[in-house]
């Protein structure tokens, strides 16, 4: 784990838990409070993740269940410039759903769609790569992608970075799928704008799970 300014990162978590400046083993019990303590933040600033440790959490995204191992997922890092020009995509989007569908895209509307990829430093877009395999139907590998977005999203978190996984209304519009150059039969499934928060993560409140399990034995 590295140094972090946040809540994030497990081993301060630990650190906090136990009252101790010194790095402690950690156990399974904090384990699972610090996947349950993982918190979608909208307000995101610099720093960003470095390549390195966006690589780090990428190779564990790709440790996601994947059936027949198909790898179906593509990962495309912008930053800097570049997202002005993702922005311009969205924009194209919403531009083009307006004029389908017969409704008018607002001054106000336009420039917040343009400036949408600018609420976070980075924005690693997942994207699927569906193969065909006859015993791996695409639904599954739908969901294989899923589940690396997830390990994306904790794996940032260990490092330090806080994420917000989004998708919103535009992400498979034609516009979207060509600038990030997906397929008819793909998905774009995720921008998840990653950076850092200064604030401390929101509570969740205590999940009751009895209404959704159902222990048969
Ligand atoms: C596929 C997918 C797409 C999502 N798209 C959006 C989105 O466009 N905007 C948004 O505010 N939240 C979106 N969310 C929800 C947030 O990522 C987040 O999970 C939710 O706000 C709950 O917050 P939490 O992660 O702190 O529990 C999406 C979630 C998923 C799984």
């Amino acid at each position: 784990m590295t140094e972090s300014n946040n809540d994030n990162n497990l081993e301060t978590h630990s650190q906090y838990e136990q009252g101790s400046a010194q790095s402690a083993k950690v156990t399974d019990e904090q384990v699972i409070n610090w996947i349950k303590s993982r918190r979608s933040i909208g307000n995101l600033t610099i720093p960003a993740p470095k390549h390195h440790q966006v690589e780090a959490a990428i190779e564990c995204a790709m440790t996601a269940p994947d059936h027949k191992k198909l790898q179906p997922w593509r990962f495309i890092v912008t930053e800097g410039q570049q997202r002005h020009a993702f922005g311009r995509a969205l924009l194209a989007a919403a531009q083009a759903k307006a004029v389908l569908e017969g409704t008018d895209l607002d001054e106000r509307t336009a420039d917040k769609t343009l400036k949408m990829p600018l609420r976070a430093p980075m924005i690693i877009t997942v994207v699927t790569n569906m193969k065909y395999h006859e015993k791996v139907p695409q639904f599954e590998q739908l969901l294989s992608a899923g589940a690396a977005v997830q390990n994306l999203l904790l794996a940032l978190k260990a490092q330090g970075f806080s994420t917000v996984w989004r998708t919103g209304p535009l992400a498979n519009e034609p516009e979207v799928k060509r600038y990030f150059n997906v397929g008819d039969e793909d998905y774009v499934i995720a921008f998840v704008y990653v950076g850092s928060s200064h604030c401390t993560m929101p509570t969740r409140e205590d999940i009751d799970t009895t209404e959704f399990i159902k222990f048969d034995s």
